[in-house]
């Protein structure tokens, strides 16, 4: 078994992270875990009435399958609960023992390379314009068929960087030793070599 190796990527919504995390995740062979799905579960489970610090304590793996995880009401329960400290709390142990699986990882989310594991060897700071990223997940939304306007998207996504950025708990920001790659004007292809040769220089 290989030594834990763990590529942290963190950002705002619809950065790019999900497509640059499962490239990066095939291309070394890494395991990868979409951080964001935890607290989309949670979000989900408490607008059906669950108590959210009980609904972070019973997550299991089987409630991140659901198609339903990735409409635009949930991303604002998800974020609404990712405020709460004891739901974070529940949700850490089994991240960082994720983060230090023997032959690598990938995570992508918030607080990744800040709370969850500051010893990553890479770590990577994904963002793009808002306009860009509501753009992109505009078209996303539209493709599964969600009806919702451009200027809803918008202001979806401007008001969950504003709550992700200003709480207290694992507030949205980059580690001190984050590589910044801004997606706004680049390819996907050019995003994913981006990241690709930031690692490999920490590889080194
Ligand atoms: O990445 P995604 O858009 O799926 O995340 C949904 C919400 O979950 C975010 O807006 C954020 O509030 C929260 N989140 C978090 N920490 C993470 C991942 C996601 O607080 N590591």
């Amino acid at each position: 078994m290989s030594a834990p190796f763990t590529i942290a990527i963190d950002g705002p919504a619809a950065a790019g992270k999900g497509t640059i995390s499962r490239a990066v995740a095939a291309h070394y062979g890494f395991e990868h875990l979409d951080t964001g799905l935890l607290y989309r579960a949670v979000g989900a489970k408490v607008l059906l009435g669950v108590d959210p610090v009980q609904a972070a304590q019973r997550l299991v793996t089987a409630d991140l399958d659901s198609d339903d995880l990735r409409s635009p009401e949930v991303a604002q329960a998800a974020s609404k609960v990712a405020a709460i400290a004891a739901v974070r709390a529940a949700l850490l142990d089994f991240q960082r023992s994720f983060a230090r699986r023997a032959g690598g990882a990938v995570l992508d989310g918030r607080d990744i390379g800040t709370v969850i594991c500051p010893e990553a060897e890479a770590k990577l700071f994904v963002t793009a314009s808002p306009e860009v990223r509501a753009e992109r997940r505009f078209a996303e939304l539209s493709a599964q068929g969600t009806a919702i306007s451009r200027a809803q998207v918008l202001a979806d996504v401007k008001e969950r960087d504003a709550r992700d950025r200003s709480r207290a708990e694992a507030p949205l920001l980059p580690a001190k030793d984050a590589v910044e790659i801004d997606t706004s004007e680049m390819s996907i292809e050019a995003a994913i070599a981006t990241a690709i040769a930031a690692i490999e220089a920490r590889r080194r």
